[in-house]
């Protein structure tokens, strides 16, 4: 462990981002009365070429005329490998009104990417007198992404949060799957003729947390396709919240109460963590280190579990 105290990331719930295509202004307002922490209006890949000016003017128009409530509200602009990035940016950045809280980049590659958007967001909050700084999200979704995690996580100030993108990543990678997100069927080990299913997001999701936690940012699970898998859907949301991650996209509003479920530390869960705190107030007071607890070791280091899930549950709370 380093001399270096890990930086917190932003106290702000992030259970679960729900997307809606800009170019469909009709789900705006039902977006808004949804139960997801952040608003993902995209203008990138759920937006069709042609419909990609249309869609930044009702863009604009949604982030002032509704009323989006506490929510954190992102607009997802197109990567810098297309035409369109600057226009996004410029266009929303200019016209919209100080609601809009934060932009996420796709496709990121390297920090000279973020460093680009950032530049341009500069100068046009400075242009245009823009009081409230905007925060960024980005998305890990290409090989050059994952390879660059730590370089991105610590590549600016405005970063708040990171996703996994597993369509886009899966293309990245070469992966011979049609699969977004979960489980994949050609991905077992075999053991006495029986089939033992592996998580190929695994690695990916592990290097995006510890690139997260490390420099202070949210580390977040990207899209589950099959929006008629529910059990699917907890499954991989349930291995991302085990790994450190503190939410997950929904790509339909049925995924909502389920991301919001997982990534809600349990009733039961808030208890056990509390008590566990309790068993080890209760050794230290009597100068131990260590103490049972259900008949498991518990010790300095289950404090520090512990308290990740009562600060999560806290924060949530309040
Ligand atoms: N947010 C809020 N409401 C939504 C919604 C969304 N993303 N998608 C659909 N709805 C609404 C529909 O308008 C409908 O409302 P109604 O009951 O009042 O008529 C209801 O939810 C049920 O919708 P359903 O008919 O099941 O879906 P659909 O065929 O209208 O849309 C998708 C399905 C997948 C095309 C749509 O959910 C969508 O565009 N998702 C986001 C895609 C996206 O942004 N992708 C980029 C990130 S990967
Ligand atoms: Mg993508």
């Amino acid at each position: 462990m380093s001399f270096r105290l890990q930086p917190a990331p932003p106290a702000r719930p992030n259970r679960c981002q729900l997307f809606g295509p800009g170019s469909r202004p009709a789900i705006f307002e039902k977006m808004a009365i949804s139960a997801a922490d952040v608003i993902n209006l995209d203008l990138e890949d759920s937006v069709a070429p042609d419909d990609k000016p249309e869609a930044r003017t009702n863009i604009v128009q949604a982030i002032g005329d509704i009323d989006w409530g506490t929510k954190h509200l992102s607009v997802r602009i197109n990567g810098l490998d297309t035409p369109y990035w600057y226009a996004d940016v410029v266009e929303v950045l200019e016209n919209a009104s100080d609601r809009i809280d934060q932009i996420m980049i796709p496709k990121v590659g390297c920090a000279a990417d973020v460093y680009a958007v950032d530049a341009l967001v500069t100068a046009i909050e400075r242009a245009r007198g823009r009081s409230k700084p905007i925060g960024f999200e980005v998305i890990i979704e290409t090989a050059a992404g994952l390879a660059h995690v730590e370089e991105i996580a610590a590549s600016s100030p405005r970063l708040e949060a990171m996703s996994l993108g597993a369509a886009d990543f899966a293309a990245s990678m070469g992966m011979q799957t049609t699969g977004i997100g979960g489980t994949q069927a050609n991905y077992y080990m075999l053991h006495e003729g029986a089939k033992y299913w592996s998580d190929p997001w695994h690695w990916a999701q592990t290097a995006i947390v510890a690139a997260c936690r490390t420099h202070g940012v949210l580390p977040v699970d990207g899209p589950f396709g099959d929006f008629s898998d529910d059990e699917g859907f907890r499954a991989q949301a349930l291995r991302s919240a085990t790994l450190g991650m503190v939410g997950k996209w929904a790509i339909h509003p049925k995924q909502v109460a389920l991301a919001n479920e997982v990534f809600t530390p349990s009733e039961a869960a808030v208890t056990e963590a509390r008590e566990i705190l309790a068993a080890m107030e209760e050794a230290t007071k009597s100068g131990a280190g260590a103490a049972v607890y259900k008949g498991r070791l518990v010790d300095l280091a289950s404090i520090r579990q512990a308290e990740v899930i009562v600060r999560q549950s806290e924060m949530i709370a309040g």
